[in-house]
């Protein structure tokens, strides 16, 4: 978990939570941070929560609704922002993510999430009641001087927009996928996160190994995102499988022994 600081041109400050883990002390930790930056920081201030790797806070928050609730209970006088990067699709009823799957919709200010993940498109959304999401069309730098999305990106959002609300059952076999690598790859003794979720992270303590295992999975015909330092959250690097609701059984099991084959590397400094 990181708390990172900063301030809006409106001169509000801006208390950003990184959560790369979904435990409860973890929870308790952004509180206290939270509590810290407030004491710091005159308010108006900004949340930002960030449910970061989609490694595990967000299905955690989908079973802890009421650390979700007394969270938010906490800094009612803030603006809470939630960033559905990682669970538009994934989590609720409608597939709108951890606020729907955590019943606080109404609770949040503003919800923003972005098309490049589930969706496969590119571009994103940033929704809210207050009057003043109408000051993120003349102040964000993304929406300033920047060309509109396309007519083809934004027709292949929609049918993906449409597909998600009328087929929940791709949200089950995308879970169902998800559980069968993360079963499959625990058991082979790989350190995965402590919860499941569809993007299915190792992590390697040795970033040359990880850059081996790396190639070594491409060459057996698994593809999966090397993130190393300084872009993962710790010194260690992650090998991260993304796992989709159009992924046979036969094809998971495919990634699994590809996993199952790799060695460790002799180039790779021991731990
Ligand atoms: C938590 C989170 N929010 C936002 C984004 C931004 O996504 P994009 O720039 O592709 O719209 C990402 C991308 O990885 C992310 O992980």
């Amino acid at each position: 978990m990181a708390v990172g600081g900063g301030g809006d041109a409106a001169g509000n400050s801006i208390v950003d939570i990184a959560v790369n883990s979904g435990d409860f002390d973890t929870l308790v930790a952004a509180v206290v941070g939270l509590a810290l930056a407030w004491a710091y920081s005159a308010p108006p201030f900004r949340l930002k929560l960030n449910g970061w790797w989609g490694n595990a806070a967000l299905p955690e928050f989908n079973t802890d609704t009421p650390a979700v609730r007394d969270f938010f209970a906490a800094f009612g006088g803030g603006l809470l922002l939630v960033d559905e990067a990682h669970s538009l699709g994934m989590l609720g009823d409608h597939g709108r993510g951890v606020t729907e799957a955590a019943g606080v919709e109404d609770d949040v200010d503003f919800i923003v999430g972005t098309f490049s993940k589930s969706l496969g498109a590119i571009g994103g959304y940033c929704v809210s009641n207050h009057p003043q999401l109408e000051a993120v069309r003349f102040a964000i730098r993304s929406y300033i001087f920047t060309a509109s999305p396309s007519p083809s990106v934004i027709a292949s959002t929609r049918a993906a927009l449409r597909l998600m609300q009328q087929r929940p059952e791709l949200r089950e076999r995308l879970w169902d996928n998800a559980q069968r690598l993360y079963d499959g790859l625990k058991a082979l003794g790989f350190q995965v996160s402590p919860q499941v979720s569809p993007v299915v992270a190792v992590t390697i303590k040795d970033r040359n190994q990880a850059i081996a295992w790396w190639q070594e999975l491409l060459q057996r015909g698994a593809y999966v995102n090397l993130v190393m330092p300084p872009a993962s959250p710790t010194s260690d690097s992650l090998l991260r499988c993304s796992v989709s609701a159009a992924h046979s059984n036969e094809q998971i099991d495919r990634i699994i022994d590809a996993f199952a084959a790799l060695q460790p590397d002799s180039t790779a400094a021991a731990d």
